[in-house]
């Protein structure tokens, strides 16, 4: 069973065609996590868990719900990660998590996907012809991935050296607390009061009033709102008002370009 949570699209576009690959089924993870739901989840074909990278780390909401969540039938499972070029100490943090649920970490495998971070200027927005290779790189990647899990065989990514480990594991926590505040998020005269965001925020951090988004605390800064707003009413202070707003179908759409 392949499970994955997507904010802006990325990771659901490599999840759904590695599920396609493995004849298994493809999980999205957002409604459950939205729900606290842990009720089990069975599969005899292995667990491939499908996830951005969020400042070098799997999303803390979503490792909160794999610690929780059971997992029967099959003991082995692989993790896939999406990023912009670095996905840390992600699959060293994954390891760690399925060893302490007695099953088998199959190693993971690392797609250099857009980065989707619009709320900082920190990261220049990319080119759409980069956008493009870096897509059409991850899909090349997709058949040999597909192929090791299908046989067994452990993934294998790049080496994570212990240094890394030792910065991300106390800077994560300052950072996502410090540089990531809900309170600039703002709805602008476009909205239309659709609910969307409300809808697609994994940690229910929205809220519709009187037809209008409001941002409460806690925020992950998953892009998710902004990036899926269908008018593009979404804005992060003053950092966003000149930029695209990210999600991969929409890159598609306008770049009229077909999925493959
Ligand atoms: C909060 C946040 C932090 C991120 N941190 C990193 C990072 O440390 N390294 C990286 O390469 N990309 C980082 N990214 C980019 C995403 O990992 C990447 O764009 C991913 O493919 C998005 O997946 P999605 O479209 O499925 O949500 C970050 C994105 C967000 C929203
Ligand atoms: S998704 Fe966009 S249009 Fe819909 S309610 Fe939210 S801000 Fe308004
Ligand atoms: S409010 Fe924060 S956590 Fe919720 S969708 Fe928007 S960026 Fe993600």
């Amino acid at each position: 069973m392949v499970l994955y949570y997507s904010a802006t699209g990325n990771t659901e576009y490599v999840a759904k065609r590695i599920a396609k690959r493995l004849d298994d089924e493809c999980l999205d993870l957002l409604a459950r996590i939205k729900a606290n739901d842990y009720s089990e989840l069975h599969s005899e074909k292995p667990f491939v868990i499908c996830a951005p990278v969020y400042v070098a780390e799997m999303p803390v909401f979503m490792r909160d719900y794999l610690k929780k969540v059971p997992l029967s039938g099959t003991r082995d499972v692989y993790f896939i990660f999406t990023s912009g070029g670095y996905a840390g100490i992600s699959g060293m943090l994954a390891k760690h998590l399925i060893r302490k649920k007695g099953m088998h970490y199959m190693g993971h495998a690392e797609f250099q996907m857009p980065r989707n971070y619009m709320a900082s200027d920190m990261y220049p927005e990319l080119e759409a012809e980069e956008i493009e290779r870096r897509i059409h790189t991850s899909w090349l990647q997709i058949p040999r991935v597909a192929k090791r899990i299908r046989e067994g065989r452990q993934l294998k990514a790049r080496h994570i050296f212990l240094f890394e480990a030792v910065i991300t594991v106390p800077f994560h926590p300052v950072w996502t607390r410090i540089m990531q505040p809900a309170k600039p998020f703002y709805a602008t005269d476009k909205c239309i009061g659709c609910g969307k965001c409300e809808k697609i925020c994994p940690l229910n951090n929205i809220r519709m009033e009187n037809g209008k988004p409001r941002w409460e605390k806690p925020c992950a800064h998953c892009m998710a709102c902004i990036g899926n707003c269908p008018v593009e009413a979404i804005e992060f202070g003053s950092v966003t008002q000149k930029k695209k707003k990210y999600n991969l179908k929409r890159f598609f759409r306008q770049n009229r370009m077909k999925a493959k």
